[in-house]
């Protein structure tokens, strides 16, 4: 099979796990790799056989790559992705897409343009559980899915913040919990019941003084499908316990997923603790299913990397996607509807009102 040829912007943490995980693909070659720090692209360009550079334009027009990873601090995705659509090369972005609506449009009209494709990285979207879940809502089994809700009760040390300069600012991450942690929760909510519509939304610091940003926040939805939807997200429980997403159908049938036991991961930092678990399942007749689930799930566990292994299956996604000419899975559009959450519930707390979506780029 011939290889896409694939870069990497930004040589941190993340971009480690990219790098393991195109190490082992057969659709995809990592042949180059940029970060601003010249000494952390030369290190894992070391590491990985590629070529380092300092500048991603300068990366592109000088290895001529079908594909390019974006791996910068949120605010720095739409800079790196747009330069690779003008140029024909191919995206994809990692969580969230971006820290504001007017950068997702802005990669979505560039990719458009030159007829690209664009995904972005949610990787909990390829957790079993999680699939399981996606296919008894599309088979009909809860009826409409009428109510989705998200726990997150999560933990994270003022060091986490100081670990990197750009972490907990408006000004360079763009917010906090809602940004960061919660963006994968919030697409599983929109993959599960459909667009937003309407947001109230309320946020605060309960226990992080050293950063200006949320470590909690709440929205309320309604969803254009007349689903419901609850959200709560935090960082402010010492020790993190759990987060699920909960999903309740108009026949009365439940299906859940915990997706973290204990505090998440922090990639380059902490492990996966344990197995991501269905939670719920009283679909009639399929009640025993959920032992059956967590066995099959406790064994997969033990023999795989879980920190690589679904960023693997959904960057193998991507490259497919590439090669058979479809959609990714996870989409540009997809990824702008998390944005578009997120924005709708700082501005719904700074408004004191419910907010209308579809936002505009400007919001
Ligand atoms: N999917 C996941 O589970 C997951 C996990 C961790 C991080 N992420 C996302 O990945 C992104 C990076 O997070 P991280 O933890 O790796 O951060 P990091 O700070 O460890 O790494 C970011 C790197 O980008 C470099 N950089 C910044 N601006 C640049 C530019 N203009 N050009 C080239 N390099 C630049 C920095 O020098 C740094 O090395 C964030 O958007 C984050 O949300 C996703």
């Amino acid at each position: 099979m011939t290889k896409l040829r694939t870069a990497l912007a930004g040589c941190g943490k993340v971009a480690r796990i990219h790098a393991a995980a195109l190490s082992r693909l057969e659709e995809a070659q990592l042949v180059a790799v940029c970060d601003a720090e010249p000494a952390r692209a030369e290190a894992l360009a070391a590491a990985c056989g590629a070529r380092a550079f300092t500048d991603v334009r300068r990366m592109l027009d000088a290895t001529r790559v079908d594909a390019l990873v974006v791996c910068t601090p949120h605010p720095a995705h739409a800079a790196p992705a747009i330069a690779a659509a003008e140029r024909g090369v191919h995206v994809l972005v990692e969580k969230p897409m971006a820290a504001s609506l007017a950068d997702c449009d802005a990669m979505l009209a560039a990719a458009a343009a030159s007829g690209v494709k664009l995904g972005v990285v949610s990787q909990r979207r390829f957790y079993e559980p999680v699939l399981r879940m996606k296919a008894a809502i599309d088979a009909g089994k809860i009826g409409r899915p009428a109510l989705g809700v998200v726990l997150m009760f999560n933990w994270r040390e003022e060091s986490y913040y100081a670990s990197d300069p750009w972490r907990g600012r408006w000004d360079t991450e763009g917010g906090g919990v809602l940004v960061n942690q919660a963006p994968h929760q919030l697409d599983l909510l929109q993959w599960f019941l459909g667009e937003p519509e309407e947001i109230t939304g309320y946020w605060a610091n309960i226990n992080h003084p050293s950063v200006a940003v949320d470590d909690t926040a709440l929205a309320l939805i309604r969803f254009a499908g007349g689903g419901l939807g609850c959200v709560v997200a935090s960082l402010a429980q010492k020790p993190g316990l759990f987060t699920k997403v909960h999903v309740h159908g108009s026949s009365g049938a439940s299906l859940g997923v915990q997706t973290e036991s204990g505090a998440s991961f922090i990639a380059g930092v902490s492990e996966i603790a344990g197995p991501p678990l269905n939670d719920l399942w009283t679909i009639p007749g399929e009640e025993h299913l959920l032992e059956i689930f967590e066995a099959e799930d406790r064994a997969r566990f033990r023999t795989l990397d879980p920190t690589t292994h679904y960023h693997a299956i959904q960057i193998q996604d991507f490259f497919r996607a590439i090669l058979e000419d479809r959609a990714p899975v996870v989409s540009g559009a997809d990824g702008r509807r998390v944005v578009e959450m997120f924005t709708a519930v700082y501005q719904s707390n700074r408004e004191r009102r419910p907010v209308r979506l579809p936002l505009a780029s400007g919001e």
